[in-house]
Formats: C-alpha cells, sequence, structure tokens
C-alpha cells in the first residue's frame, strides 16, 4: 500500500494529537507533534529566564536555539513517542498551563519557526508520517496527499483540556483554560509568519459532536479512500 504523508491542523485542544497517535498506530506510520518542539523550545527558554510572564527576551532565545536539541523517542508502553529537550524526557512539563500561557509567543519568532519547520520536513521526508500542529498543510507539507483541519467550539476544547489536567493531577481552573484556549488561537492566526488557517484542499471536521470512536471512524474512512486514489 502506497504510503503517504497526513497532515492535521486546526485549533487547540481539537483533539488532533488523539487522532493523528491513533492513525499513526493503525497505517503503521511516524507520528510527529509538532506542538510539542514548540513547547520544548518554549520549556527551555523559561528555564533559563528569557522568556516569562514578564520578561520576553527574544533575542537570547535567538541566540541560543542552536544549543537546544530535541528528539521523539518512542515508549512502546504508550505507543507514541515522547518529547525529549537536551536529552530529558520533558513530556509532562511541557503539557503544563504555564507552557501553554507562553508558547503561542514564542512559536510567532520566526527564527524558531525556521528551525522548526526544517527539521519537521526532514521528519516527513519519506512520507508514511501524520504529523499535527498548525501549519502542517500550508508551510510544513504543502504537497501532503491528505490534509485535515478540526475544529470544535472553545467551549467544548477548554473542556476537554481542563479534563485532562485536572486527570494529572494539575491545579487549574475552567476559566483560565478557556481564556489560554481562546488566547492561543488568536495569537495563533494572526501571527505574520506562518499563521493558522485551513488549507483550500483541507477537509474539515468539526468534532463538537462526535465521541473519539465517532471521530476515528470517520477519518479513518476518509485515509483509506485517499491512500488507494493516491
Ligand atoms: O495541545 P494544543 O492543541 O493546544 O497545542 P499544541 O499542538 O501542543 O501547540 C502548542 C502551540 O504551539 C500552539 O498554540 C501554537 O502556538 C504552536 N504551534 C505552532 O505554531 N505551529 C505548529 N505547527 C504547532 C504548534
Amino acid at each position: 500500500m502506497k504510503r503517504i504523508t497526513i497532515a492535521i491542523d486546526g485549533f487547540s485542544s481539537t483533539g488532533k494529537s488523539t487522532v493523528a497517535k491513533e492513525l499513526a498506530n493503525k497505517l503503521e506510520y511516524v507520528y510527529v507533534d509538532s506542538g510539542a518542539m514548540y513547547r520544548a523550545v518554549t520549556l527551555f527558554a523559561m528555564e533559563h529566564g528569557f522568556i516569562t510572564e514578564n520578561i520576553f527576551n527574544q533575542n537570547d532565545l535567538i541566540k541560543n536555539l542552536k544549543d537546544i536539541q530535541l528528539e521523539f523517542k518512542f515508549n512502546t508502553l504508550l505507543g507514541f513517542g515522547e518529547m525529549y529537550l537536551n536529552g530529558k524526557n520533558v513530556e509532562k512539563e511541557i503539557r503544563s498551563l504555564e507552557v501553554s500561557k507562553l508558547v503561542s509567543k514564542v512559536a510567532a519568532i520566526s527564527e524558531v519557526r525556521k528551525v522548526l519547520v526544517e527539521q519537521q520536513q526532514k521528519m516527513g521526508a519519506k512520507k508514511g508520517v501524520v504529523m499535527d500542529g498548525r501549519d502542517i498543510g500550508t508551510v510544513v507539507f504543502p504537497k501532503a496527499e491528505l490534509k485535515l483541519f478540526m475544529n470544535a467550539s472553545a467551549e467544548k476544547r477548554a473542556r476537554r483540556r481542563f479534563d485532562e489536567l485536572t486527570k494529572r493531577g494539575d491545579d487549574v481552573s475552567f476559566d483560565e483554560i478557556l481564556k489560554n484556549v481562546e488566547y492561543r488561537d488568536y495569537i495563533d492566526s494572526t501571527r505574520k509568519d506562518s499563521p493558522l488557517y485551513k488549507a483550500d484542499d483541507a477537509i474539515e471536521i468539526d468534532n463538537s459532536d462526535l465521541n473519539l470512536e465517532e471521530q476515528f471512524e470517520i477519518i479513518l474512512k476518509i485515509v483509506k479512500k485517499r491512500i488507494r486514489e493516491s
């Protein structure tokens, strides 16, 4: 069967990574969570004091980009690659609300995007890849055989993210999560470099009223058809 490139873009917390992981497992493709890479760079900037709630020292971050080494290491128990920043597993830290609050500002820096997009293109060069993010179908793989654009109401998305974070023990309020979801949507879709928008040839999926199984069934049908036609 032909191996294709599947690009999944969409607003924050639309369940892109859940679908992407499931697809990658089913098809035996590589899964790349491009958001994890922006989150890891943000964590690095926070740990070095370049970026905090009150400081935005993007020049220092840019100067130190060469010292950031990112790697996905496959965890067989979890079934996906976990993010390592300079050799350390940072999977838990990068999902915190503190990182979520700063990541969109970091992701708007062109120098950061340039470095990460290059790495993402290398990871997907051999096809057989499912990558999710904000600019995968528009910038990273504009020629991807299949592009999906995921959406859902802000309330639903915030509820899902709230459940995810409280389940793992984070002390967060629903209101601050909702604010963060709306704030990131705004920055991500209005930034100058690679803003989030639906590519003309992307298929839009609104999953506000779909459960995970229903959503996966719909998407798998689309994927199988596209692989047959490619
Ligand atoms: O988990 P969630 O869907 O909320 O976001 P994510 O995929 O982990 O991405 C975190 C942030 O990274 C986004 O809000 C964007 O600011 C940025 N990002 C980006 O600019 N381009 C990408 N390809 C992926 C993420």
